[in-house]
């Protein structure tokens, strides 16, 4: 199991979709499972919204029950790429203990750095895909055809929490609650670093080496 870490905007979704392509592991994102919860208008996505919209983190539990669901999907019985989650020390041993019960265990933790001024202009410019979450940005990575995804043709959109006030809060509670998960991966071991300021190809390239070591 392969944990991909970082603030909000460093580029988690982005290189967690390429190495899907490349591991033939699947992609597993738990802002992509809430929103998708939003809108299927499920008890979990109304009980989620308020706190997304806001920047601030969804309680551990209702996060670890979905995670814990996803993760008994047969397509990932042969590991998967957590993106954006854990996201607290207790989400982290949940994950562990949950791991363990099936013989199982985070291999390596990858994490992605970069300066704060570079996340708040890559939120702020990024198109999503309401329908299969593709990402992309109104400057680096603009889609073929203006506000269209190139992967299922459906209308792009900015995210309601990607807005100043709320990029704020993410990267204050991004300091408080998720860099201390960084130590926990750090003191076994697991913890390797990216420079997640580079280009999306030269972060990628940096990622395939740090899974070798
Ligand atoms: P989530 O959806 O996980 O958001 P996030 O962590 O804030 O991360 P982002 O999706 O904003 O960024 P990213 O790192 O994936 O960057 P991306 O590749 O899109 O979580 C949303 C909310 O859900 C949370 O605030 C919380 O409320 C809740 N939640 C989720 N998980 C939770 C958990 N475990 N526990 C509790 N609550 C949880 O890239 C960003 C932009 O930059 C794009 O436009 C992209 O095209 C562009 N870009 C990417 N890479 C580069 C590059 N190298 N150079 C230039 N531009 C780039």
């Amino acid at each position: 199991m392969l944990v991909l870490m970082g603030p909000p905007g460093v580029g988690k979704g982005t290189q967690a979709a390429m190495l899907e392509a490349e591991l033939g592991l699947p992609q597993v994102s738990t802002g992509d499972l809430l929103r998708s919860a939003r809108r299927d208008g499920s008890e979990i996505g109304s009980l989620a919204g308020e706190y997304m919209d806001a920047g601030r983190l969804v309680p551990d539990e209702l996060v670890v029950a979905l995670i814990k669901r996803r993760l008994e999907r047969s397509d990932a019985q042969q590991g998967a790429i957590l993106d954006g989650f854990p996201r607290t020390v207790d989400q982290a041993e949940a994950l562990q203990t949950m791991l363990a019960e099936q013989n199982r265990q985070v291999d390596k933790a990858v994490l992605l750095t970069v300066k704060e001024e570079a996340v708040v202009s890559r939120i702020l410019g990024r198109l999503t895909c309401g329908s299969c979450s593709s990402v992309f940005h109104v400057k680096t990575n603009r889609p073929r055809i203006d506000g269209i995804c190139d992967s299922c043709g459906d209308k792009l959109e900015s995210r309601t929490d990607d807005n100043a006030e709320a990029i704020r809060t993410r990267l204050a509670t991004y300091r408080a609650s998720t860099e201390p998960v960084v130590g926990f991966y750090r003191s076994q071991g697991l913890l390797r670093e990216v420079d997640g300021g580079q280009t999306v190809d030269e972060v990628f390239q940096g990622l395939q080496g740090a899974l070798k070591h």
